[in-house]
């Protein structure tokens, strides 16, 4: 069972990003602790992250053909990128968003997320655990 994790703009900066948001890690280590988490629930996780709104939409359309389940950190094209939204809906799988820091306590114009209806699950300012809780979401639902 495959599962796909999107990363979108400025998550590969993670371990310059302030750390009481973003949990004060590499994206390096981010993507290790969601292989070994994933693996500890039998799945396979496939990991990508880009800063190119287009490659992000490339990799959603391929990522259709082989995952059974699907997590999202678009960043802040999550506040107002349609064309990521349309590609998420996509899916015939679940999608589950993620955001590292808790969006809907932060500024005006990060509470909005444009993806929230396409998805089936969030997990919200939990820093890098969130992917955890994502993960075990998935397996329970996906098998
Ligand atoms: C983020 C929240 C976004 O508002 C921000 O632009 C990010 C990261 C998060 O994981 O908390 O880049 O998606």
């Amino acid at each position: 069972m495959q599962i796909a994790v999107i990363n979108g703009a400025n998550l590969n900066a993670l371990a310059d990003r302030d750390p009481e948001l973003y949990g004060g890690i590499s994206y390096d280590e981010l993507e290790t602790r969601i292989y070994s988490w994933a693996a500890e629930l039998n799945l396979s996780a496939r990991c990508f992250q880009t800063n190119h709104e287009g490659a992000f939409i490339d990799w959603c359309h391929d990522a259709r053909t082989w995952a059974s389940g699907v997590i999202v950190n678009p960043g802040a094209w999550t506040h107002y990128s349609y064309a990521i939204r349309d590609a998420l809906e996509l899916f015939r799988v679940p999608v589950v968003e993620v955001h590292l820091s808790n969006i809907e306590e932060r500024e005006e114009w990060r509470r909005h997320s444009v993806i929230q209806d396409v998805v089936s699950y969030r997990v919200l300012g939990k820093g890098p655990d969130g992917y955890r809780e994502a993960i075990a979401w998935l397996a329970g639902r996906i098998r």
